[in-house]
């Protein structure tokens, strides 16, 4: 999908714009985040794409998990870049969300493209650079057959991005970011490389930004939107997709607007 594309398919209104629906760590409202199970919930709940974070094990692996540690959300501790996956994969990620979901791992991101249909795109969230280890796994990652063209690559770490892009200059990019910049789009016109998207926090933009951006051609991604009221403001703010918990609960919106 293409810039033009994202945020214009299934438009059913002429001024007004269908975000992509993007299930956040797949469906967390209610499913165990970044989970297999979480990822499949949202695919059947109708959503475009999904967004997950990644991090690297101590043998190279590109593990699907938000916090650098296992501690919070599996029943085992200890820090991700200091264990082999073989030991990764043995702690439950599932159980503390409901015992219904005992046996959930945190997957290998290779897990996540072979479930997940080809329409399904994939917002990988790269929470850590490992001092460029990270940018070299997914590097390689990304070069097998299928994956680049789905794929989005966003970040905290702007700097990591423009290194990645510099790799790979077919490869889109996305700026995340929690404050409420002046011109976000003029902003990422200071990156010198083309960026895809913006992914600010719901709450720190305005019509304003979102005009600017489609002006210079970057979708605009929020996260992470929940509720009724804060889908319908950025639907009048016409972004271009909305990072949510509950990609069935957008859906139904979506559906009925
Ligand atoms: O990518 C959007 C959102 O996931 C960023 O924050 O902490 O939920 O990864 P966080
Ligand atoms: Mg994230």
């Amino acid at each position: 999908m293409n810039k033009q594309q994202a945020g214009e398919a299934g438009n059913n209104k002429e001024t007004a714009k269908r975000p992509l629906i993007i299930g956040h760590r797949g469906a967390a409202g209610e499913a165990p985040e970044n989970t297999l199970a979480s990822f499949q919930l949202a695919a059947e709940q109708g959503c475009d794409m999904v967004e997950l974070d990644i991090h690297l094990s101590a043998d190279n692996k590109l593990v699907v998990c938000h916090d650098a540690t296992l501690d919070r959300t599996t029943t085992q501790t200890g820090l991700i870049r200091s264990m082999n996956y073989e030991a990764i994969s043995k702690a439950d990620a599932g159980s503390k969300f409901a015992a219904a979901f005992s046996g959930e791992r945190a997957p290998l991101l290779e897990e996540v493209y072979a479930l997940l249909p080809k329409p399904i795109e994939i917002n990988v969230e790269a929470k850590d650079s490992y001092n460029g280890a990270l940018d070299e796994a997914l590097d390689a990652f990304l070069q097998e057959p299928g994956r680049m063209e789905r794929t989005i690559v966003s970040s905290f770490d702007h700097k990591l991005l423009a290194r990645l892009k510099a790799r790979m200059p077919e490869l889109r990019i996305g700026l995340l970011y929690g404050a409420a910049l002046i011109a976000p789009a003029a902003y990422a016109g200071l990156m010198g490389c083309e960026v895809f998207s913006l992914h600010p926090h719901y709450s720190s933009i305005d019509a304003e930004d979102t005009a600017e951006a489609a002006k210079a051609n970057i979708a605009v991604f929020p996260y992470t939107v929940n509720e009724e009221q804060d889908f319908l403001a950025l639907l009048d703010k016409q972004v271009d997709g909305i990072i949510t918990d509950f990609p069935g609960r957008l859906k139904q919106l979506l559906d009925r607007s």
